[in-house]
């Protein structure tokens, strides 16, 4: 699809950051919305961010050519009418997003993909029992997404696979790096792994073991300034001589009892550290562990160096 045409349905704090997404991408864009007063508002604020985000050097048009791509209408059908890939961001409701789903499929051209904002709702609860639902599934951003450039891709059982992926032949068009999430978990997965850190947060500060500014300071300084270099498996890779397997033999039995402590009985079997570290060390292979911790190191330096010019909230 060389040009293609998107559509976002309600245009509250996600409708605006898909819009900056798809249109600083070049790309056409129909914004609907049930609120007069939130398509002015949308208009304000899309207009606002593309100047801060010029400002900052992070676009290639100015923010006036930009926004001069995005229509605002209170019309379903101009909306969507010629759209190639619809993003729902209304409310997080399930009577809301399944009635606008019905809409949607009435309205959007056949082979139209349309895909949701929704944080938790699975697109079996709201697409199942509408026609044509094999290009419907969730596609859930980061907030703000022109900023956080992943978004999970979660297909159900009925969205096909070429409907998934003319969805992600899209997403890395506008520059967004697609994360196929399989079987609709509860929370799909960013939520899932904020939830698992904040649920061991509240315990901690329940039992008196840190205070919540002190755990937000471990997170801000310690575990998220390195995630945001190497994620939690490649930090273990990294963080042993060895690999994965390695810290698994190291530390895989004091992280077991961690989960006890919890009520958790999810043992890494042979099998799974197997799986974990052949694809982890097909990118960071043990061989050249110098090398890339060195990598890391320098990343991390980088981002010191920054970290020390932003005034911290
Ligand atoms: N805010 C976040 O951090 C975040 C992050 C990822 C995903 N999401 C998801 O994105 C979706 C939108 O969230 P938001 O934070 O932008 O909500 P929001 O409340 O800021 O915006 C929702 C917009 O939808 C409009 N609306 C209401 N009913 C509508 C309808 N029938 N048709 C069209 N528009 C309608 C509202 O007028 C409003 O402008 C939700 O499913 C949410 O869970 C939110």
């Amino acid at each position: 699809m060389s040009d293609p045409k998107f559509s976002i349905i309600g245009s509250g704090s996600i409708g605006i950051g898909w819009a900056i997404v798809f249109a600083r991408a070049g790309y056409k864009v129909k914004v609907y919305d049930i609120e007069e007063s939130a398509l002015r508002n949308f208009e304000n604020q899309v207009k606002n961010r593309l100047e801060l985000l010029d400002e900052n050097k992070l676009l290639t048009n100015s923010p006036k050519k930009i926004a001069a791509r995005i229509k605002t209408t209170l019309d379903l059908t101009e909306a969507v009418s010629d759209a190639d890939f619809v993003q729902e961001c209304g409310p997080e409701n399930l009577e809301t997003k399944r009635d606008l789903f019905t809409k949607l499929a009435k309205l959007a051209k056949p082979d139209a993909i349309i895909a949701s904002s929704s944080s938790a709702l699975r697109p079996s609860e709201f697409a199942s029992n509408i026609a044509s639902n094999e290009r419907c599934l969730v596609v859930h951003p980061g907030n703000p997404p022109y900023l956080i450039s992943i978004a999970e891709v979660v297909p159900a059982k009925f969205t096909s696979e070429q409907a998934i992926k003319t969805c992600t032949d899209l997403l890395n068009k506008v520059g967004i790096i697609p994360i196929r999430v399989n079987n609709e978990p509860q929370g799909f997965v960013f939520n899932r792994l904020q939830g698992a850190i904040l649920r061991e947060a509240y315990c901690l500060v329940r039992d008196g073991i840190i205070s919540p500014t002190d755990l937000d300071l471990i997170v801000t300084e310690g575990l998220g300034k390195r995630w945001s270099i190497v994620g939690p498996f490649a930090t273990s890779a990294l963080n042993v001589r060895g690999g994965i397997k390695a810290h698994v033999a190291r530390m895989g039995k004091s992280y077991f009892e961690m989960g006890s402590e919890r009520g958790q009985n999810d043992p890494w079997d042979e099998a799974l550290v197997e799986r974990v570290a052949a694809d982890i060390e097909s990118k960071l292979p043990d061989a050249k562990w110098e090398k890339n911790t060195q990598k890391r190191d320098l990343a991390l330096m980088k981002l010191t160096k920054l970290f020390e010019k932003v005034i911290k909230p």
